[in-house]
């Protein structure tokens, strides 16, 4: 059978390479749609957990997640080898970048390497993973084609970026629009075809490498205008009566041309802070050299160290000297209302702002724990004795769950990088983004 009948009728088996925020609510999705599911996770802990029905990703609905699995719609295993009964697969790999903030895609080749071993005609492969344009036709295409099968005649082969926003309850794998780019037409037509089973919006473009770059603009777009929003609120901060949380409100009021971004304490997550990273890579092969980038990049990474230098600051202004003081931290976290730590400002800010005072401890109802940059720590119970006994609480990450009013009343100064405590006035808060 055709694979375009068997997307159709559901016969199609589908497999997932790489069960974390991507790849797991997408296996869910298409399993929820009746299709059979493998997921591929090189992470042992990971695999026994779908087999067990144990769900570890937020956005995936728990019972639901158990129920494909009791069904055996969804299954997992660390072995390529199950590719061989698969009709469909999906690159969901991770792709940091290097110490020197080079593209690492290791883990797209191997799993490429991992798929030839057992790629047969008809098969469609698409990477979801982001990374710089022609990845897919210059890296994971010649690894397909060692086989001696050939791309678009042979196979098919697609890229299709993922938009997944952790946390975002409005927008799911189901009903946030995709984009793909095929390699050849019926490349592109076979991935449409089967991504509208589960996607209610699929968004053709005219190749793999127009799909990638795509993604890098929505993501680059997004690192740009943060950075423009840090500039302008470090300028605030300098003049009388400027309060730049007030003036992107304001200026959100316009209804067209105008989309607000908010100052923070940098970049976090496992996409903003690096993707842009991979374009001005691939640039320089070009002779290009992609400036607005490397600027934004600049404001942004700077934000840490301005928000350790406004808490010191504050603490000055209140009298205290920072080797003498007691910062609790809250919020962990790269954004409200979800346990990932990935790239997360907050980090950051501990790591520099720790050898500079005399004890800091954070909370975050999402992270009981963590050890990142050498640092290991525990969350402190947010009690009225904690917030007393520190001389300054740092809002990093702004949880909906924590109660603001409460914060500003126990504490004795309050560092918000957030505007967590937007309408509670009290000569206790010191933003960034104003005087
Ligand atoms: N997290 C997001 O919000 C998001 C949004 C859009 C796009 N993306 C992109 O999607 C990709 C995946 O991101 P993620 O957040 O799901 O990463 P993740 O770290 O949560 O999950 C990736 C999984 O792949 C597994 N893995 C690594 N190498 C493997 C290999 N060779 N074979 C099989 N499994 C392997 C890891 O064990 C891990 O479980 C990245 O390129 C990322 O930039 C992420």
């Amino acid at each position: 059978m055709e694979l375009k009948e068997r997307i159709q009728n559901k016969q199609a088996r589908i497999a997932v390479i790489g069960l974390g925020y991507v790849g797991l609510p997408l296996a869910v999705e298409f399993a929820k749609a009746g299709y059979r599911v493998t997921g591929i996770d090189l992470d042992r802990s990971k695999v026994d957990a779908v087999n067990a029905g144990r769900n570890y990703i937020m956005d995936v609905d728990s019972q639901l997640l158990r129920k494909l699995v009791q069904a055996k719609a969804l299954a997992a295993t660390a072995d390529y080898a199950s590719l061989k009964r698969c009709d469909a697969v999906h690159i969901c790999v991770p792709t940091p970048f290097t110490a020197t903030k080079d593209p690492d895609i290791t883990a797209i080749v191997s799993s490429a390497e991992g798929i030839a071993r057992h790629l047969r005609k008809g098969m469609l492969v698409v990477l979801k993973s982001t990374t710089y344009p022609e990845t897919t036709t210059k890296v994971v295409r010649p690894i397909l084609e060692r086989t001696g099968l050939s791309a678009g005649r042979d196979f098919h082969l697609a890229f299709s970026p993922e938009r997944i926003d952790p946390g975002n309850k409005q927008f799911t794998t189901a009903t946030t629009p995709t984009v793909v780019g095929g390699l050849t037409p019926r490349c592109g037509e076979l991935t449409r075809l089967l991504y509208s089973q589960i996607i209610e919006k699929v968004v053709m473009v005219s190749s793999p490498s127009a799909a990638e770059m795509t993604k890098l603009l929505e993501n680059i777009f997004r690192s740009v205008n943060i950075a423009l929003v840090n500039e302008l609120a470090r300028l605030c901060e300098r003049m009388d009566n400027v309060d730049m949380w007030e003036v992107v409100d304001a200026a959100a009021t316009k209804p067209y041309g105008f989309m607000p971004f908010y100052p923070g304490p940098g970049l976090g997550g496992h996409c903003i802070p690096i993707d842009p990273y991979y374009l001005a890579w691939k640039a320089r092969e070009y002779d290009f050299h992609t400036d607005f980038i490397e600027l934004a990049a600049e404001t942004n990474e700077g934000m840490p160290y301005h928000v350790v230098n406004k808490v010191i600051a504050a603490l000055s202004d209140a009298g205290k000297a920072a080797s003498q003081s007691r910062v609790l931290v809250l919020g962990v976290a790269f954004k409200k209302d979800i346990d990932d730590l990935r790239s997360s400002p907050a980090i950051k800010v501990i790591e520099l702002l720790s050898p500079k005072v005399k004890a800091l401890a954070y909370n975050d109802p999402y992270v009981p724990a963590f050890r990142e940059h050498g640092i290991a720590m525990k969350s402190v119970k947010l009690t009225e004795a904690a917030i007393r006994s520190h001389d300054c609480v740092l809002i990093t990450t702004n949880h909906s769950c924590y109660d603001y009013s409460r914060i500003v009343r126990q504490a004795k100064l309050v560092v918000d990088t957030r505007n967590a405590t937007k309408g509670i006035h009290s000569p206790k808060v010191v933003k960034i983004g104003r005087k």
